[in-house]
């Protein structure tokens, strides 16, 4: 039986101290809290940090990308088994910042897909269409398209035991949510485009909503059968409003 995740996605955000303070914060806020999986995605160069300060913790590591190679003259890169070394267990791929402002392909986020699952972490595959696709009717299409880039190479039960985020991209950062009802019906049509191929897959895979996620709107998007949690960004920078996010899903 899958269960709810919450993540924070700190995006370009911290330093040495806000990494102290924060997790401390978060430590005492979510320490208590059962039911719900919650998790951190600090920038690659605070993950070990983060991870000591996570010690003794039940809140895990997450990395916000990662390359697909493994190692080798490939500068500035950052590699699965680098994350793995540090303790990481998910890493997220193809979030809609990465794919508009490094170009990144459904082909290539599906490679990062498969070599995540090779290295035995968890990926949380971020789809979801732009306000123009939106305005045109095409968030299905869009979205089948990009698990499809995943479905076609490594087949649906690939799916199993790990993460979407449908985050449609006029809602990150604006403020602007979608409803529960207009999240439900695209988490809906997710579920169901991998249970044509494969049902044990589409029961187990954990779909996240994320965009403007805040205190006040997260439980009543938790209401609904497909939400299984959330990737918060801006919320998860502030210990308080996280810990309401993550206990509204639990
Ligand atoms: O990964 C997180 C999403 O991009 C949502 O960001 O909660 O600031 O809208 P946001």
């Amino acid at each position: 039986m899958r269960h709810p995740l919450v993540m924070g996605n700190w995006k370009l955000n911290g330093s040495r101290h806000m990494v102290h303070e924060l997790i401390a914060a978060l430590r005492n806020e979510v320490s208590t809290v059962a039911g719900c999986e919650v998790a951190i995605a600090p920038p690659a160069i605070y993950l070990d940090m983060a991870k000591h300060e996570l010690a003794g913790s039940r809140i895990a590591l997450g990395a916000q990308d990662t390359g697909t190679n493994v190692s080798g003259a490939f500068t500035g890169e950052t590699s699965v088994e680098m994350l793995k070394d540090v303790g990481t267990k998910y890493v997220i791929i193809g979030h809609s910042e990465r794919r508009t402002y490094h170009k990144e392909s459904d082909e290539f986020i599906a490679e990062k897909f498969a070599v995540i699952k090779e290295a035995g972490l968890v990926p949380v595959l971020c789809i979801g269409e732009t306000e123009a696709e939106n305005a045109a009717g095409k968030t299905e299409e869009v979205c089948a398209r990009q698990l499809d880039a995943v479905l076609k190479t490594m087949g649906a039960q690939v799916f199993k035991d790990t993460v979407i985020a449908y985050e449609p991209v006029w809602a990150i950062g604006t403020g602007k949510s979608a409803t529960p009802a207009q999240a439900q019906a695209v988490h809906k049509f997710i579920r169901d485009h991998i249970a044509k191929h494969n049902a044990e897959a589409a029961a187990s895979v954990i779909i996240q909503y994320g965009g403007s996620v805040n205190a006040s709107n997260a439980a009543e998007l938790f209401t609904q059968p497909d939400i299984d949690g959330a990737l918060v960004g801006g919320a998860s920078l502030k210990a308080d409003a996280f810990a309401v996010i993550v206990k509204a899903a639990a």
